[in-house]
Parts: C-alpha cells; sequence; structure tokens
C-alpha cells in the first residue's frame, strides 16, 4: 500500500516531557484525511542513515486553507528518534502517509473505554479527538486508562481531559495516580461495563495488551488494538512486520501490522 510522499515543514518540534517530544508538520493540501490509528514513515528529507523511516501514528491533524497540519507525539527510544529530536523549525521530513487501516468507528457504543500504555496515548488521543466530533458520541461515554512507567513518562494527558472527564491514570511506581499496571486498574473496574454496549480501544506495549487479551479471554467484549510492531518497509512489501493472527475462519495466517493493521481485533492475534 504505497502512498504519496510529502515533503513536510516543521513548525515545533518541543520536548514537552522528559524524553517525549511533539512535533507539528505542515505537508501539502493533497494529505488525505487521516482515520484515527492510521500513521506514517517518517524521514528526514535526503538522509540516508538511518536508511529507514520510522512509523509513528498521527496524534493530530487539522486542514488549513493551503496546507494541512500534522502533529506527532513520540518518545526517543534510539537512532532513528533522536535524529528526530534534533531537528529544529523549517527542518523538512519525508512523510509517507496516511498509512495503515486505523480504528472501525461505525456504531458508537453507550460506552467507549480507552486503554493507553506509554506513547500508546497517541493514537488513541486522535481516536477520541474524532469521535467527540460525532453527534453521536457524548464525552460522558468516554472512559480512560492511562498507564506509564513514572512521573516524568506522563504525557499528552492536557488534550485528553479536553475532550472526557473519565480519566484514569496509573503509574508502575505509584508517583501518579494508582498504583500499578493499567490493564490492572482497567480490570478492577471491568464490571462497568457490558460487552454488548461497550467498545474497547487500546495501544501499547506488547505485554500489556498480551494482559489485556488473558483479561478478556472470557467475555465477548469487542476490543481494538493497535501494534506498535518493528517496521521496514512500512507498506507492505517486506512481510517483516507480521503477526500471527487467526482469519475470519478461525485458520492461522499471518498479517502485516503496516498494511493489514496496525489495528487488529485483540482475540485474532496469537501472541508468541
Ligand atoms: C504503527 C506504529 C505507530 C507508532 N506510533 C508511535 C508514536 O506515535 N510515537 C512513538 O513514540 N512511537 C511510535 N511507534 C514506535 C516507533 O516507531 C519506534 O519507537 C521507532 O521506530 C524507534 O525507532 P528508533 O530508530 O528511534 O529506535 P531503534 O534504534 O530502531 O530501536 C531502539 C529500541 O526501541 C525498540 N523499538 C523499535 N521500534 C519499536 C516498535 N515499533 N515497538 C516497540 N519497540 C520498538 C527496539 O527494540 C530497541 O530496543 C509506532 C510504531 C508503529 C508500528
Ligand atoms: S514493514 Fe514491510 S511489510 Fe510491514
Amino acid at each position: 500500500m504505497t502512498k504519496d510522499i510529502y515533503i513536510g515543514e516543521i513548525s515545533r518540534n518541543e520536548e514537552i516531557q522528559e524524553d517525549c517530544f511533539l512535533m507539528k508538520v505542515k505537508v501539502s493540501s493533497y494529505f488525505e484525511n487521516p482515520l484515527p490509528g492510521q500513521f506514517v514513515m517518517i524521514r528526514i528529507a535526503g538522509l540516508n542513515d538511518p536508511f529507514l523511516s520510522r512509523p509513528i501514528s498521527i496524534y493530530s491533524f487539522s486542514r488549513g486553507k493551503n496546507y494541512c497540519s500534522l502533529e506527532f507525539l513520540y518518545r526517543v527510544v534510539g537512532k532513528g528518534t533522536q535524529i528526530l529530536a534534533g531537528l529544529i523549525k523549517g527542518s523538512q521530513v519525508e512523510i509517507n502517509g496516511p498509512l495503515g487501516n486505523g480504528f472501525e468507528i461505525q456504531t458508537v457504543k453507550k460506552n467507549i473505554v480507552f486503554i493507553a500504555g506509554g506513547i500508546g496515548i497517541a493514537p488513541l488521543s486522535l481516536l477520541m479527538e474524532i469521535l467527540c466530533r460525532r453527534s453521536d458520541c457524548s464525552p460522558s461515554a468516554m472512559t480512560v486508562y492511562l498507564g506509564f512507567q513514572k512521573s516524568s513518562a506522563v504525557v499528552g494527558m492536557d488534550k485528553m481531559k479536553n475532550l472526557c472527564r473519565d480519566i484514569n491514570v496509573c503509574t508502575d511506581d505509584g508517583t501518579v495516580g494508582g498504583k500499578g499496571f493499567v490493564t490492572q486498574i482497567f480490570q478492577k473496574d471491568m464490571k462497568k461495563f457490558s460487552p454488548d454496549n461497550t467498545s474497547i480501544y487500546a495501544c501499547g506495549p506488547k505485554e500489556m495488551l498480551k494482559s489485556l487479551a488473558k483479561i478478556l479471554k472470557t467475555n465477548k467484549f469487542n476490543c481494538q488494538v493497535s501494534l506498535e510492531e518493528r517496521m521496514a518497509c512500512g507498506t507492505g512489501a517486506c512481510m517483516g512486520c507480521a503477526v500471527a493472527v487467526k482469519d475470519e475462519k478461525g485458520a492461522f495466517d499471518y498479517q502485516r501490522v503496516c498494511a493489514d493493521g496496525p489495528v487488529f481485533n485483540l482475540q485474532n492475534i496469537i501472541w508468541g
């Protein structure tokens, strides 16, 4: 699934929390409106080291008269994100996207639950923003569970607070909010929601999503999760991001996180 490659100009790239940056990029007005959960492959224009682009979720999107604005919330974890963090206003980046399938939000259920671990808050924020614009979705339907390792990793809360009132935060060490993993905090509350009228959307580290799969194993919640697999091409060509899943008939299959995902039905993922 190749999309056009756009040259974007950085209008902001600021460290808003320890090792966590908010980047704002202006791109051509030809950029498609993204679905929540879609991502871009991004790299510095003209730089071949590192050669590969990095997948980053679209955190926010707006359309101006002659351009589009994209926001990315990203954590510095290695060489590629370190290079992105060093870019100043006016620098150019190559952006391929929007890529991937995005979250499905055809019918809005009575309760909408968001579960994010760390930087997994990024795609869920855009989802929440888009849901809030719909007439059939009220902010009071939304409940958010956010987990971070420690207080200095807490990020993206201000935007969420503007969109939703019921936000439950926890940290592994208890320095902000409850102490524990976000899946444990959600599990304690789970009886508040009934599978028939609740949609769950989640994004976070693999271990978090694995725990969520265990918690939800015996009930029929509809839960869509966005996976953060490592990627090479990002466009479906190399199979480098393949994950094992059950297909519609329950048979074992491999699907590409970049092209078939990154959003999957949690119950269909086969955890290694
Ligand atoms: C669809 C998708 C959306 C993403 N959205 C965001 C986002 O909005 N914000 C954000 O900060 N990050 C996001 N990521 C993760 C981001 O792509 C990686 O952190 C980034 O590619 C790391 O590149 P690097 O060169 O800095 O690190 P590398 O040098 O490549 O790796 C450094 C360390 O990070 C680990 N790592 C690398 N890639 C990933 C990954 N995909 N998942 C988990 N661990 C990884 C490596 O194992 C290694 O330990 C997303 C990933 C995917 C697949
Ligand atoms: S990263 Fe190449 S197929 Fe997904």
